[in-house]
């Protein structure tokens, strides 16, 4: 296969899904593997961590041999490889980095490291480049609560985020408080369809700028558990879900007030959340501004976004090490 500019390797290990990825440098998905790791940490109500670095030991190199055997491509064809660098479980990180380090080594294949959130930031524009700029965009993962503005792909200006827990991290302890097991996010939402938000939870900090909280809330559902202990799960589910999605909504149509954008892009695993969607859809309609939502498969961790945000730096001429990164860092270059 022929590809003008080459192709980039994606490999992504921050956390619990070994993934790997070829993309080339309009965006298109080559192919896209995903080995979770769901199983494993199950039974634990959460991702253990020394689990999850041994589960990516053993996937790596068999994940990244599918995604090229499935892109049809050879170690020759590739302009450069692309692997997370944080932020992320430090023994997961590792792992891929010294894969990609190896394998570029013997490959003689340049090896970029990309910050795991910039590639979530970037998710939106895979496939069809639907973004436009200027844009707010919120990014609501498992780690990470937090808005920006992009002047464009690569200027980035953090707006607010969150002091304690993000929301996805909410949604999974609430999840495990009503026993739906491990991730909660996809079942606390199917519950709170069967439900009324009758229960009035507290929303931290929504008059208070475009930082966000959520651990009061996640403390909110618990006591109210311990003291009403046969309440109706769905109506708790739909209690919790309505206060992170009016959260999260006010503060997105406090953003697009204060800076004129052309898009709201909401991006990262809880947004795959199907009222967050509609929720998005409907601010974005009475805002007249566009809604852009990256397909389902590239919210929640994958490694095509970062092959996609590798290619930013290759355009530019820059190529961060393949160095584990602690700090959120995302705006810089
Ligand atoms: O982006 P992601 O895959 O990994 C991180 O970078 O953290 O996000 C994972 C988070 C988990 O907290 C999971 O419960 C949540 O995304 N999530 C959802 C949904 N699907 C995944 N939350 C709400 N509704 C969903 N449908
Ligand atoms: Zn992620």
């Amino acid at each position: 296969m022929s590809h003008a500019d080459g192709v980039i390797l994606g490999i992504e290990s921050s956390c619990d899904d070994t993934a790997a990825a070829v993309v080339d440098s309009g965006g298109r998905i080559l192919s896209s593997v995903v080995a979770t790791q769901t199983q494993i940490h199950a039974p634990y109500g959460g991702v253990y961590p020394e689990f999850a670095s041994r589960a990516h030991v053993l996937s790596v190199v068999p994940t990244v041999e599918q995604a090229l055997r499935e892109a049809g491509v050879e170690p020759r064809d590739l302009q450069a490889i692309g692997v997370t660098r944080g932020p992320g479980l430090i023994g997961s990180l590792l792992v891929g980095l010294n894969t990609a380090a190896g394998l570029g080594m013997g490959w003689d294949v340049p090896v970029i490291g990309i910050n795991h959130l910039r590639g979530h930031l970037r998710s939106a524009d895979l496939e069809e480049q639907r973004v436009r700029y200027p844009a707010i965009v919120l990014l609501v993962s498992g780690g990470h609560t937090f808005l920006a503005r992009m002047e464009d792909a690569g200027t980035i200006q953090l707006l607010g985020s969150t002091r304690d827990d993000s929301v996805g991290e909410a949604y999974d302890k609430v999840g495990r408080m009503l026993g739906l097991g491990f991730p909660g996010g996809p079942a606390v939402d199917r519950l709170a369809k069967e439900g009324t938000p009758s229960i009035p939870f507290p929303r931290p900090m929504i008059h208070e700028g475009l930082e966000f909280s959520f651990s009061g809330l996640k403390s909110a559902v618990a006591r109210y558990l311990d003291q009403h202990p046969d309440a109706p799960k769905a109506e708790v589910a739909a209690s919790f879900v309505d206060a992170c999605m009016q959260i999260l909504l006010t503060k997105c149509r406090k953003a697009l007030k204060a800076w004129p954008s052309a898009s709201l892009v909401v991006v990262g695993g809880v947004s795959a959340s199907p009222q967050l969607r509609e929720g998005a859809q409907k601010l974005c309609r009475n805002l007249r501004v566009e809604l852009c939502l990256p397909p389902l498969r590239w919210s929640t961790d994958n490694a095509a976004m970062i092959a996609f945000a590798t290619w930013d730096y290759v355009k530019l001429g820059h190529a961060p090490p393949p160095l584990p990164q602690t700090d959120l860092a995302i705006t810089e270059y």
